[in-house]
């Protein structure tokens, strides 16, 4: 009988391998699905195999990442409660599909993830699992077995001679991919207090450390997607990849929220997110351009939908899909160049161009515009305002 670990080679899933095996008498397949974690996958093959896994498989999907749940997201604008940029919620899903690729081909009859029973990913790992593999069983370990603590997980890998990924429980509960790294946990659990943020940030400093030099840079896009930066084209990786650095280094995409949770709980975050704000910012510029009112109306209201179906785990629904879909058809006019000047944790719009641009200076200017009539003005507002009128002389008339 078979299982797969979700592995990251974190102090959890390293407890769990011995666990499932001595509870279940499982052979234990470790999986890391890296999307885009850094060096964090590094001798992870080998750490796997001495805690007892029989076999390790290290799946990249970075650029699947970015192109099918990234940019899909970005492209809806979603970001959960004006703030968070979604970066572990996306990931959630793509990682339990990688995970139901491999129990399928490896005959597993279950999933088992590291997630606790506080959080969200146990939701987002679950939800996909059922929705592509209804029959494969789920183990949760965090909702089974007595361990409460980090130093109880440091003693059961003591006990078993299984050399432990961190010495005492002092760090922090990360997460970090392509697009972001989370941090809870220590001082962040107490909201009164400010971060740590020099012990914190991995990913870039403080609006107050950055250069008192703006970065000038332009994104490219094509119906929605960046494709080039200072006008070289680049792969999804590639450009996010620059874009994060460029963002790191001027302070920008460092979040503060107290969020709620799927499971009814407050809990805070600090989110660095340096590439991605700039990405959703310049996106956003090209949208003002392009899109008419109506369609840019419709589309921030289905924003905040989109990202709580994203935050919750509901990425295989139909109703993810459906408004992917009505996204999609908007984003074909989203082409054109974004200047921006990133400072200080700033992103300065520096002017923009789309060939599908419905801005037309020769009837917005003050100056020219022969095709605009001010005297049509008049009527409109005439029209435009009649319910208020009379409503203004039914009150009128009362006192
Ligand atoms: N609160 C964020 C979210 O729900 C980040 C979760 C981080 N997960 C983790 N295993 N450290 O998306
Ligand atoms: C966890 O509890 O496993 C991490 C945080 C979360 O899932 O929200």
């Amino acid at each position: 009988k078979k299982v797969v670990l979700a592995y990251s080679g974190g102090l959890d899933t390293t407890v769990i391998i011995p666990w499932l095996k001595e509870n279940y008498n499982y052979d234990v397949i470790a999986a890391c699905i890296d999307v885009g974690q850094g060096n964090e996958t590094e001798g992870l093959e080998e750490r796997a195999l001495k805690s007892g896994a029989s076999k390790f498989y290290l799946k990249t999907v970075t650029e699947e990442f970015i192109t099918d749940y990234i940019y899909p997201t970005m492209k809806a604008g979603a970001v959960y409660e004006t703030s968070y940029m979604l970066g572990t919620s996306m990931a959630r899903p793509l990682i339990a599909k990688v995970l139901v690729d491999i129990a399928l081909q490896e005959g597993a009859e279950a999933i088992c993830h590291g997630a606790t029973g506080k959080g969200n990913d146990q939701v987002r790992f679950e939800l996909t699992i059922k929705a592509l593999a209804p029959q494969l069983k789920i183990i949760a370990p965090w909702r089974i077995w007595d361990m409460q603590s980090r130093e109880d997980e440091i003693a059961y890998c003591q006990e078993r001679g299984i050399e432990c990924p961190v010495k005492k429980g002092d760090s922090y509960s990360r997460d970090r991919n392509i697009w972001h790294i989370s941090h809870e946990g220590l001082e962040l659990e107490d909201p009164a207090q400010e971060p740590n943020y020099d012990k914190l940030l991995k990913l870039g400093v403080t609006p107050q450390a950055a250069p008192d030099q703006g970065t000038a840079i332009s994104i490219s896009f094509e119906k929605g997607i960046p494709v080039a930066i200072n006008g070289e084209a680049m792969d999804p990786v590639t450009l996010l990849t620059t874009l994060n650095e460029l963002g790191g280094q001027n302070g920008i995409g460092i979040v503060d929220i107290l969020e709620n949770r799927v499971v009814g709980m407050k809990s805070r975050g600090v989110y660095e997110t340096p590439g991605g704000t700039i990405l959703y910012k310049a996106h956003e510029q090209l949208e003002h351009m392009c899109l008419d009112k109506q369609t840019y109306a419709y589309k921030q209201t289905i924003a905040i939908k989109f990202a709580e179906l994203v935050y919750s785990g509901e990425w295989f629904t139909p109703l993810r899909e459906a408004l992917s879909a009505f996204v999609d058809s908007t984003q074909e006019v989203i082409t054109g160049t974004v200047h921006l000047v990133l400072y200080k944790g700033n992103i300065i719009p520096a002017g923009c161009t789309s060939p599908n641009s419905l801005y037309n200076e020769s009837i917005a200017s003050f100056t020219t515009g022969e095709l605009y009539d001010h005297k049509d003005a008049e009527g409109f507002i005439n029209l435009f305002g009649l319910s208020m009128k009379i409503r203004g002389m039914l009150n009128n008339s009362k006192n």
